[in-house]
């Protein structure tokens, strides 16, 4: 991921402005963590300033980084010759310019959450990877909409390029955990759901895509005759995903080893190379869903004293049923106005994000969490949490 080092690094006034990007402060933790705002191309994100023994590393913040590259890489392009910075080491210098615009193919949950419609018919495909298999079903169904959901940046900036490059227009790339993506999906209305070579987890099963709940959101989203495939190289996972689809209710199952597909992605080619079995679970929908309702975004109502809140401020984790809060870190701008940092959601997948707190503003930052089932109980546990400190 894009950053620099460097042995002297002196803080600029804010705000300022240089190149394509606008610094709009710095906020400060009790640790002596800094986190600068930033705004480059319509894409807002923290730069994290990283003091070490041979100086500084300046890089783009986990939480807020943009989904391309090239975004971050010009602003910490702008940030090192705003404060006249001489880099020791350094990976910003980006080669294509036009990448820098947003791409049309990359979508965000936003606007799944309010925008998004269609009538074609729509393809789903979990963590493409490489993008082959995405690109593949794209070109072969030109009349169809194939949503590629992903996590790795790398992979989806891949994926932008090559959209554009070979003109597919029939693709929209999502940067968001397929786990909670199909939330957004109106019931009975995809074709296929493609789940391939997932990662298998062996370690943290509950950090897997395939569970119970991906499976009942699935069959909600799929249409009557529509199915979810998995393809695995894994035992372990084939078993574990058969336990956990042998308990749906009104589907179909066929299960399949060692069968080839039109086309094959770059894992499996090297499954293949070293003769690994490979299974195929195919899952078909045969029951009618309730609609869903819109999703909409998780809202604060009510303003916080940042001051009173900073002399408190104490790390906690709040715990519920099966969600939690872990409110982390709080980071200082100026008397009245900071940052929190906060992890949420339920036990087994969890949003993270900062909440911006100003006199009479008090928001989620990036501003795409969405009040989905788990993120609603959570939030409910941070706003009594903060409101009553
Ligand atoms: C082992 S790779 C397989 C890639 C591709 N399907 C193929 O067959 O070559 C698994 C991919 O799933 C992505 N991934 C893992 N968990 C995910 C999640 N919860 N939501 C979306 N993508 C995820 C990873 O980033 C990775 O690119």
């Amino acid at each position: 991921m894009p950053n620099f080092h460097t042995k002297e690094f002196s803080e600029p006034n804010y705000p300022s402005t240089y190149g394509k990007s606008n610094f709009k402060f710095v906020a400060v933790s009790k640790r002596g963590e800094r986190l600068v705002m930033c705004s480059t191309q319509d894409s807002d994100m923290l730069l994290k300033i990283h003091k070490n023994k041979n100086g500084f590393l300046i890089k783009g913040d986990k939480i807020t980084r943009p989904s391309q590259v090239a975004i971050l890489q010009q602003a910490l392009k702008d940030f090192r010759d705003l404060t006249n910075t001489k880099t020791t080491n350094s990976n910003i210098e980006s080669k294509k310019e036009r990448s820098l615009k947003i791409s049309p193919y990359l979508k965000s949950m936003e606007y799944f959450a309010n925008e998004f419609r269609t009538t074609k018919e729509i393809l789903v495909e979990v963590g493409f990877g490489s993008g082959r298999h995405l690109l593949y079903q794209a070109k072969k169904n030109p009349n169809k909409l194939v949503i590629g959901l992903e996590i790795h940046k790398p992979s989806i900036e891949q994926v932008l390029k090559q959209c554009e490059l070979q003109n597919i227009e029939n693709i929209l790339v999502v940067d968001y955990d397929a786990r909670t993506f199909l939330e957004f999906l109106q019931s009975n209305s995809v074709e296929k759901i493609f789940v391939h070579f997932p990662v298998p987890w062996d370690k943290k099963p509950h950090r897997r895509v395939i569970s119970e709940r991906f499976i009942d959101e699935s069959k909600r989203a799929l249409k009557v005759g529509g199915t979810l495939e998995l393809r695995t190289d894994s035992d372990n996972y084939f078993e574990y995903s058969f336990g956990e689809f042998i308990n749906q209710q009104k589907v179909e199952l066929h299960i399949n080893k060692n069968s080839d597909l039109e086309v094959s992605s770059k894992y499996e080619d090297r499954w293949k190379r070293q003769e690994k079995d490979i299974y195929d679970i195919t899952m078909t929908n045969h029951e009618n869903s309730e609609p869903i309702e819109n999703i909409g975004r998780l809202k604060f109502d009510k303003k916080i004293d940042f001051a009173k809140l900073s002399s408190r401020f104490e790390e906690t984790t709040l715990r519920g049923d099966d969600f939690f809060a872990h409110i982390e870190e709080i980071f200082t701008i100026n008397k009245e106005e900071g940052l929190i940092r906060v992890s949420f959601g339920a036990s087994q997948r969890n949003e993270h994000s900062y909440i911006y707190i100003k006199k009479d503003e008090v928001v989620y930052m990036p501003d795409n969490v969405l009040a989905t089932k788990d993120n609603e109980k959570a939030h409910e546990l941070i706003k009594e949490y903060i409101w009553n400190m």
